[in-house]
């Protein structure tokens, strides 16, 4: 039986990631896979996650299963941190999942159980294991465009237009923030109109948030989501802890349903945690658990949330360094939308061929659409960057 299986096209980013490490060559350059780097290209465990942890060896007598949902103090103290003064009390129910993808997989599986033949809209590009999960799981996926190449900004009217197209009881997918591949975000009232559209065409929204805080801080990046939430009727949420808890390997996420009513609230709720038995029984606990334990704590709270600033900053500083250092090359401010992207990626704007003339001829990796991880560069790297950019012709 095993025999009739197939090759497995590999998913790009991974794939990238063996690449790099395989490289023997010094000087290289990780811009792959969306994880933080500190300047010395460490990926480190945040303080207030060491601290929990060690709390949490001390203080912790069972590890006997949590419940299909999770601990419900973790969903709540997550759900709060992500929708803020949106959080609406008694029509959410919430389930955690193995890390952001698991909230996402989970949350097309419970699309599918309640409406298998609504369509599931995807920006144009987007991270790759959006489509990947939804042609899975055979939910029909259609694309609206998003990013407009020329000005490396969004483009509002495309996407508009687009999703006026989308049929009643239809899924539109957007990223809550830090838009992963491109690094271009809609503003606050494209959120709103956008919300309007929803609600005017009776479309389902599913929130991806994966990066809150790497933006412009952690209720900047959730007030379009947090907008958006006060207007609909119903929407699909899911959150990862994976970078801005530092917790990748934990898997650590949540899918939250804002339910119409607080009835619903409940058969909701029961469908989610039935999903959750169905593809793993119980989430994992180590990670959530840390989370709850910093969200819940004003001292760890408070050093977690300056620690995650820092890193915002950095990532920041980076990317003005970058403009910089291109405006300096060309002449020209050609690159400024580097400066002006939120979050670890940006969509250079280079062709395959380029990003391969940058990974052969100066040990550059970046995906082959070019999206660029800026936390993958140091003050070093700057220059030796912008260099390859500008010798690849980009
Ligand atoms: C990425 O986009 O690089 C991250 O979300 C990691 C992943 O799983 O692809």
């Amino acid at each position: 039986m095993l025999s009739a299986l197939t090759p497995q096209a590999p998913d790009k980013i991974l794939a990238l990631m063996a690449a790099f490490r395989e490289d023997p060559r010094e000087a290289k350059i990780d811009l792959g896979v969306g994880v933080y780097k500190d300047a010395t290209g460490l990926t480190p465990v945040m303080r207030a996650v060491k601290t929990a942890e060690r709390q949490l060896v001390e203080a912790q007598d069972t590890k006997v299963y949590t419940g299909l949902a999770g601990d419900p103090v973790f969903a709540d103290a997550l759900s709060r941190l992500v929708l803020g003064d949106a959080w609406p009390a008694d029509r959410l129910a919430c389930v955690a999942t193995p890390g952001g993808t698991s909230a996402i997989r989970q949350g097309l599986e419970l699309i599918r159980m309640a409406a298998p033949d609504a369509a599931l809209w995807l920006s144009m590009p987007t991270w790759p294991n959006h489509p990947a999960i939804a042609n899975y799981l055979g939910v029909p996926v259609r694309e609206y465009r998003y990013f407009d190449a020329e000005t490396g900004g969004v483009d509002f009217a495309a996407m508009m237009d687009d999703l006026g197209r989308a049929a009643t009881g239809d899924v539109v997918m957007l990223h809550g923030c830090c838009h992963n591949p491109t690094g271009a975000n809609l503003t606050l009232d494209q959120w709103d109109a956008v919300a309007d559209l929803i609600v005017e065409r009776d479309l389902l929204p599913f929130v991806d948030i994966a990066y809150q805080g790497f933006g412009d801080g952690l209720d900047a990046d959730a007030a379009g989501l947090r907008a958006l939430v006060s207007k609909v009727p119903e929407a699909l949420i899911a959150a990862s802890c994976s970078k801005n808890f530092g917790i990748y390997r934990e898997r650590t996420g949540l899918l939250m349903a804002i339910a119409p009513s607080a009835k619903r609230r409940q058969v909701t709720q029961g469908a989610m945690a039935a999903l959750n038995r169905l593809n793993f029984s119980f989430p994992p606990d180590h990670g959530a658990r840390v989370v709850q334990m910093i969200l819940t704590d004003d001292t760890l709270r408070a050093d977690w949330a300056a620690e995650l600033e820092d890193v915002r900053k950095g990532m920041l500083s980076l990317r003005e360094a970058l403009a910089t250092a291109l405006r300096a090359r060309t002449g020209s401010d050609r690159f400024g939308f580097l400066a002006a992207h939120r979050g670890m990626f940006s969509l250079l704007g280079a062709t395959p061929e380029q990003v391969e003339v940058m990974r052969r001829d100066h040990g550059v990796y970046m995906v082959g659409d070019s999206r660029m991880n800026i936390a993958g560069l140091n003050a070093a790297t700057v220059p030796i960057l912008a260099d390859a950019i500008v010798a690849a012709g980009v």
